[in-house]
């Protein structure tokens, strides 16, 4: 089997075996309505080459979207929004496949709760079992859901039974503690979801596609097993289900289901290899691999289509650059999950994006249009903001000049990809050396740019993307030899072989340096002043957890609400009243100290304006214009690029 081999869904013919896999993006209605944007963030992605493009859970019930402006299928009057949708999709070439499913526990809008069992472990009170005329009631729904499915011209409908939504629940046996018909044993647990499927079979006939999504294992202790997989597989086989589309994980619980960069790639394979052995249904399954696996894992015959979400995200021409034999121009999905389940969590943010696609989602308010005016554009850094900018100016046809004072590009970025389990990181800076080349930007790398230098180019934009320097505070012992930075440590500049360290803040930047050091053998303590590590990262997206719960396998101490007060040789001495000085002193041992603290604007721009006489625009961006991380970096640039 090959990727660009067709496939078939029952009676229905795939162009290729690439699927894009339900992603709730936010980007519908505020009741559950299709708008232009999600028309076009789809489209976008079946235009890039894909042969069968999920569309996200849409609610199959009005009053419990899973997140505001969530896709709604449970009214006819959503049906001629979808007609348009799947239009586009079609008109692009994709078949289009319709998720559909309802989520309890995790909804948003205060209705009551209602759950497969209330005794479950994270329930909440006042959680209620649903009833078994409640259970009839829902297949009825989901019947109804899947008959207007067809009716918008969806070519498949998947039913979403994965991932902590209703049908999981009941699969579950770590949710699932009832004592009926609906609990207890794997068929009690697969009965609700196999009376869907035969009431979806009695109303829509024995050949319309339907997939049920489900998790191949929920690695949990109590959970779903890999055993459970492949006997609901056989169970949906039997009921008549068209594929089976293997996930995994645990919803909220854990974070398989959207793995970010320290869980292994590919780790969904061997699951869907026992329930390929087991049925003779297509089975479809991915888990952001790379084109080689993906194609290794058809070769090998793991899977029958392979299952793509946040790659498709981060480029959706993923499918055309793998067939034209350009894979190396993939923006490849770093799992970082910030711009993507971070968008979709952060009620904040538009909703979905992606760290380094800012297209993604805003296809309509973000198209890159060629300038009337060529311009020389001189980019100084070529750190994330520089090399958006310099990406972004060149496709609108100026002639760009990126000038990086390192021997790479990718800027502080780079370490970021340092500690363990964020090598995922390093493709940002991979893409970037690829593409800006590729679209003629010129790269002078190991150049320091100059006032002086800049003004003999006389460009006419000169945008400095300088970033930032790290925070050293003014305390007692902070210049000692001893004493260190973690980008220092980082970079590779400076080695520390022996311990015990302490690490003097407890941000992002300071536990990952700690993680790093600790990957080291080294004895690490960090000092925080806030009352708990990572405060300035977004929990609930696997990333934190996982990073907080490496450490303290590490056993890496993580002193908060302290502040370093002064540091001697040998020693940093913290005070437990963090911001009004005073309070008990506490003296830890300190054979190195590594300030892993924030970070400050690099002074170019002022450099530049007070002496450089450039006659051009003058324009900064990315963190030497406004401190924060590189999703923010990248979107500015992006933005600040369409009005060059
Ligand atoms: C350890 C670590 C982990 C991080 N993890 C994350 C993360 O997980 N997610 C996230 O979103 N952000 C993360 N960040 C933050 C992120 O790296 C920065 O916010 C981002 O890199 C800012 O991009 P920038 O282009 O503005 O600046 P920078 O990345 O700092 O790039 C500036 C570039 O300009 C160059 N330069 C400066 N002066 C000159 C000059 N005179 N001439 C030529 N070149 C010059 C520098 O060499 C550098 O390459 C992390 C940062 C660190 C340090
Ligand atoms: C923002 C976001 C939203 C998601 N929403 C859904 C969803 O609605 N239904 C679903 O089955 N999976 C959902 N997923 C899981 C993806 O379909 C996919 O299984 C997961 O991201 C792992 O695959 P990948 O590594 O190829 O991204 C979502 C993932 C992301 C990143
Ligand atoms: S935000 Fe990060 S995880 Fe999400 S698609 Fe983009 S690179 Fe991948």
């Amino acid at each position: 089997m090959e990727l660009f081999e067709p496939a078939w869904l029952g009676p229905l013919e795939l162009k290729n075996r690439l699927v894009m896999t339900a992603m709730s993006t936010r980007f519908a209605g505020s009741r559950g309505e299709t708008t232009e944007r999600l028309i076009e963030y789809y489209a976008a992605r079946a235009e890039g080459g894909a042969g069968l493009i999920t569309i996200e859970e849409a609610s199959i019930h009005p009053q419990l979207p899973h997140v505001p402006n969530a896709l709604g299928i449970f009214g006819n009057h959503l049906v001629p929004g979808l007609q348009n949708l799947t239009r586009r999709i079609h008109d692009a070439g994709a078949r289009a496949s319709l998720q559909i499913g309802l989520y309890f526990r995790q909804h948003v809008n205060g209705f009551p709760r209602f759950a497969a069992s209330a005794d479950a472990p994270d329930c909440s009170p006042g959680c209620r079992e649903l009833t078994p005329d409640e259970i009839r009631y829902l297949t009825g729904l989901f019947v109804e859901a899947a008959e207007r499915t067809r009716s918008a011209g969806f070519d498949v409908v998947e039913i979403h039974a994965c991932h902590g939504c209703i049908l999981s629940e009941f699969l579950s046996p770590y949710w699932n503690r009832r004592k009926d018909e609906y609990g207890g044993d794997q068929a009690g647990r697969f009965r609700f979801a196999i009376e869907i499927l035969e009431a979806i079979r009695q109303r829509l006939g024995r050949d319309y596609p339907v997939i049920y999504r489900i998790s191949g294992s929920e690695f949990y202790p109590g959970g779903f097993t890999e055993e459970d997989g492949i006997a609901l597989s056989l169970a949906l086989e039997k009921g008549g289900v068209t594929a089976i589309n293997v996930s995994g994980g645990l919803g909220h619980i854990n974070h398989v289901s959207i793995p970010p960069s320290d869980v292994p790639r590919g780790i969904l394979l061997p699951l869907a290899r026992g329930i390929k052995a087991a049925v003779k249904v297509p089975v479809i399954c991915g888990n952001s691999l790379t084109p080689e696996m993906a194609e290794e894992a058809l070769g090998r015959g793991d899977m029958d289509l392979v299952g793509l979400g946040r790659p498709l995200i981060a480029d959706p021409e993923w499918p055309r650059k793998v067939r034209e034999g350009r894979s190396r121009e993939i923006r490849a999905c770093i799992r970082c999950n910030q711009g993507c389940f971070g968008g979709l969590r952060d009620l904040r943010t538009p909703g979905l994006t992606c760290l380094y696609n800012p297209a993604a989602g805003h296809e309509i308010d973000r198209a890159i249009r060629p300038s009337e005016v060529k311009r020389r554009v001189v980019v100084i850094g070529g750190g994330p903001a520089g090399c958006e900018t310099a990406r972004v100016a060149r496709l609108r046809g100026h002639e760009v000049l990126l000038i990086e004072r390192e021997g790479g590009l990718g800027g502080q970025f780079t370490l970021a990809s340092k500690p363990p389990k964020k090598e995922d990181f390093a493709k940002l800076a991979e893409f970037y050396a690829v593409e800006l080349p590729r679209l003629g930007v010129k790269v002078r790398l190991n150049t320091e740019a100059t006032p002086e230098m800049i003004a003999s180019l006389a460009a006419d934009v000169v945008v400095a993307a300088t970033g930032s320097l790290p925070v050293v505070p003014n305390i007692p012992g902070s210049a000692l030899p001893h004493v260190t930075t973690a980008q220092d440590v980082l970079a590779g500049r400076v080695t520390i072989a022996e311990g015990p360290v302490v690490v003097i803040g407890g941000g992002a930047t300071g536990l990952e340096t700690a993680d790093y050091l600790s990957e080291l053998g080294l004895d690490v303590t960090v000092i925080e002043m806030l009352d708990a590590g990572g405060r300035d990262m977004m929990s609930g997206i696997g990333v934190r957890e996982a990073l907080l719960a490496r450490l303290k396998e590490k056993r890496v101490r993580i002193v908060t609400g302290h502040r370093a007060i002064a540091i001697e040789p040998g020693a940093v001495v913290a005070s437990d009243r963090p911001l009004k000085g005073g309070g008990k002193e506490v003296r830890m041992s300190a054979c190195r100290v590594v300030f892993g603290l924030g970070n400050r604007a690099e002074g170019m721009m002022d450099r530049l304006g007070a002496a450089c006489g450039c006659t051009g625009q003058l324009c900064s961006i990315g963190d030497c214009r406004s401190l924060g991380n590189a999703l923010n970096a990248v979107h500015a640039a992006f933005e600040m690029a369409l009005t060059i």
